[in-house]
């Protein structure tokens, strides 16, 4: 386990979430998760990098399956009990305590895909998602796959809380930009939009973006 997090949003809302409940979005694999990994398997993806990971119930599917996994969480508790599990079922995941709005600690053209669920929707403003999307293209290689989920306007939540920042509501507590189809479209500057489409995954309400850099 590794550590690097730095900043004033350093996960302490999440950490209380994952002290409360060390499975909090539950013990099985997201059905995007689900969706991407057949579309790593065809592809024969071998080493991705999972970012915003939580306490890994993707990350175990993707490690599982033989997939070499690094998982970044600015949550210590999340990355405490995701390297629990790590150990104890032998798996190839590096957790690491990491925040995102830095850049990406891996070289150049080191992965063949990044992926995140309900991630890119937590208090980033645009202009740290595009330095995010910069670095997601920095670290994969030609053609690697950017696969992502994010919360979208048809969200049963939009609309719901306090803005506390442009496009970002607080909502009991947790923070959450609710993105729009353009917003998307805006963030893939250097990559090609494979597939786009919606999801519902109770109770959020999520675009879900295959994508690939060119
Ligand atoms: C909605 S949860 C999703 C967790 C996981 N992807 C899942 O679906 O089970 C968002 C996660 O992003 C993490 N996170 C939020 N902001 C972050 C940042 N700036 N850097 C790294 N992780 C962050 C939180 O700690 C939390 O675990």
């Amino acid at each position: 386990m590794e550590s690097q997090a730095k900043g004033k949003h350093n996960g302490e809302v999440w950490n209380k979430v994952y002290k409360s409940d060390n499975a909090f979005f539950g013990q099985d694999a997201s059905n995007f998760a689900l969706l991407c990994f057949n579309h790593m398997k065809m592809n024969n993806v071998r080493r991705i990098l999972e970012l915003g990971a939580g306490h890994g119930r993707d990350t175990t599917l993707f490690a599982s399956n033989g997939i070499e996994v690094e998982a970044v969480d600015y949550s210590n508790v999340a990355i405490q009990i995701l390297d629990k599990i790590t150990k104890e079922k032998k798996l190839p995941i590096t957790p690491r305590i990491f925040d995102v709005r830095r850049a990406l600690p891996f070289p150049d053209s080191y992965f063949d895909a990044v992926y995140s669920h309900m991630f890119l929707n937590m208090r980033f403003s645009l202009d740290e998602l595009h330095f995010l999307f910069s670095e997601k293209r920095r670290v994969l290689k030609q053609k690697g796959f950017n696969f992502f989920s994010v919360r979208n306007h048809n969200d049963k939540s939009y609309g719901e809380g306090v803005q506390i920042d442009k496009g970002i509501y607080d909502i009991n507590g947790f923070q959450i930009r609710f993105f729009t189809e353009k917003e998307i479209q805006d963030l893939l500057e250097g990559f090609e939009m494979l597939w786009m489409g919606e999801e519902n995954e109770e109770p959020v309400n999520l675009y879900i973006v295959f994508s690939k850099k060119i």
